[in-house]
């Protein structure tokens, strides 16, 4: 099947319906903050955070820093690798929940990457945000006749979390990361295979609700009250800890097997297992279910903390830039959280 796409302006041509990815980047908050500075504000230590998580440190927003500068750095990096000018972009895809502005950030971030061309907007699919924006792009490059399309992952989960809770503080650290995806004769498509959940029954485990103010009585013009509105901000983030640990040890290789088996691919032909970075628990029981052994695990969670949707880009771009994931290397990649939401992607790098 051939698809006629949109060149820069108004030309269109024939092209094929593969995507493959060819850039990657990211970027961190500078303040670190260590386990040892969280056990000076909450009953915990090192030794119980490294040895229940895997985290050591993670990175968190201050004074001008935001999620969005965080994503146009990382999308630079992904654009610079590429070799791929802004001009020549379609699509940004802003994967966050927690935007700078409450419409998002995705126009923004098109704007102060000088993506003239592009259209933006932002996914919220907490912690699965990034293969879920993934996919979404090959989808629009598959169906669209889009040629480059940058999905950005960022997140700053730190503005939402419950510093007196140690049951969650110690979890999250900000972040950004982002890849390019571009389209591709079918012979060389990347995306080898997918699969995408969502449960909102299981909402009630991890969450930050909206909350909700009654501020003073709108009045007409005649001065009798007309209606009570409402003053909105979030809660900060709940979580029971256990469900979600069952819920991804459970949910996420039984995806990444239903990936896999759409790619006609085992997990034997995988040589990255690339897992949202959120308890380094989570990832070996995962690679332990789909039999493949620890070394094929990428893990950057000891620095940085669970990133949410940042994670996943975060951690290929220091393994591609490491010289770990190799062109040609084959990824298992998996999301999960809040939602519930989870997915997985089977793809290729470059
Ligand atoms: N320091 C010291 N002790 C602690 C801490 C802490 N930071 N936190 C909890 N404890 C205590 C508890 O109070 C409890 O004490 P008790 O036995 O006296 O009652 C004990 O340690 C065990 O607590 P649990 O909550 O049962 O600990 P668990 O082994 O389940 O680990 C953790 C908790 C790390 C949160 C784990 O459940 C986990 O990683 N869950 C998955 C979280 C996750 O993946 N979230 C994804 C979110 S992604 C998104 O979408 C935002």
């Amino acid at each position: 099947m051939i698809l006629f796409s949109k060149l820069s302006k108004k030309i269109y041509r024939v092209v094929g319906m593969g995507s493959k990815l060819v850039g990657c980047g990211s970027a961190a908050p500078k303040l670190l903050i260590s386990n040892n500075d969280l056990a000076q504000i909450v009953e915990t230590s090192d030794e119980w955070i490294s040895v229940r998580t895997g985290i050591r440190n993670r990175r968190v927003l201050t004074g001008n820093e935001t999620v969005s500068g965080l994503a146009v750095e990382a999308a630079k990096g992904a654009l610079q690798m590429a070799q791929v000018e802004p001009d020549d972009i379609d699509l940004v895809i802003m994967c966050t929940s927690t935007p700078d502005d409450l419409f998002g950030c995705g126009a923004r971030v098109q704007r102060d990457l000088g993506c003239k061309n592009a259209w933006a907007f932002d996914a919220t699919a907490a912690c699965s945000g990034f293969v879920v924006g993934l996919i979404t792009a090959t989808r629009f490059i598959k169906g669209g006749g889009f040629q480059n399309v940058l999905v950005i992952g960022a997140d700053a989960l730190s503005r939402y979390v419950d510093w007196t809770d140690r049951g969650t503080c110690i979890l999250f650290g900000d972040a950004a990361g982002a890849v390019l995806v571009q389209a591709c004769s079918h012979d060389e498509d990347g995306l080898l295979g997918f699969d995408l959940h969502s449960d909102g029954h299981g909402q009630k485990h991890l969450n930050a609700i909206a909350k909700d103010e009654q501020t003073e009585l709108i009045l007409n013009n005649n001065g009798a009250p007309l209606f009570p509105p409402k003053r909105s901000s979030y809660s900060c983030i709940q979580m029971n800890g256990k469900e979600v640990f069952r819920f991804a040890v459970r949910c996420v290789p039984q995806s990444i097997e239903a990936a896999l088996d759409k790619a006609g691919l085992t997990s034997s032909s995988i040589d990255w297992l690339l897992l949202h970075q959120a308890n380094q628990r989570i990832m070996d029981a995962v690679a332990t279910r789909l039999q493949m052994p620890p070394d094929k695990i990428i893990s950057n969670l000891a620095g940085y903390g669970n990133t949410s949707a940042a994670s996943i880009p975060l951690a290929l771009d220091e393994a591609v830039r490491s010289g770990k994931v190799k062109d040609g290397n084959t990824i298992a990649a998996a999301g999960f959280g809040a939602g519930l939401t989870w997915g997985s992607a089977i793809v290729r790098w470059k």
